[in-house]
């Protein structure tokens, strides 16, 4: 057990039905926590550089389209084993093969609009956290 930290985004969806809170309600209730969050509209070059490792995925092109159709809320969350606890809680990406009661299964419409994005490992989770946030802007509440 190690205390992470991951990077997390309410996408369109979830903003736009009005789920911050019910999406931070499950994070909080397995003891991940907020240790940063902004709500921000991203552009194409910050959707396309953040995903840039699905380029050359015939999705990669509705994917930018639908993250940048509204706001986002981004945040990092903090707690034990926080990368594998946030992917318990949001399930698989695509909501028709996720557990139910988790975020996707419970909340998402398909596999293009499925309300959440996680880190899926440490490196990633750096990465993310930094095209984000800077280091002081991380509130540490764990350690
Ligand atoms: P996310 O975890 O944000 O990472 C990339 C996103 O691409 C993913 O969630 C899905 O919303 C979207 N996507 C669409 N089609 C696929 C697919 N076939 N495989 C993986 N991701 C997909």
């Amino acid at each position: 057990m190690s205390i992470e930290r991951t990077l997390s985004i309410v996408k369109p969806d979830g903003v736009g039905r009005n789920l911050i809170g019910e999406v931070y309600r499950r994070f909080e209730q397995v003891g991940l926590k907020v240790v940063a969050a902004r709500m921000m509209r991203l552009s194409q070059a910050e959707a396309e550089g953040f995903y840039a490792v699905h380029r050359e995925r015939p999705f990669f092109k509705d994917l930018v389209r639908f993250m940048i159709s509204g706001p986002v809320m981004v945040q990092v969350l903090e707690g034990e084993n926080a990368i594998a606890k946030n992917r318990e809680v949001m399930g698989a990406t695509d909501p028709k093969k996720a557990d139910k009661g988790t975020i996707r299964a419970d909340l998402a419409t398909s596999i293009d609009e499925n309300i959440v994005h996680g880190s899926d490992a440490k490196d990633t989770a750096a990465r993310e956290i930094a095209y984000f946030f800077r280091d002081i802007e991380l509130c540490p509440r764990t350690r």
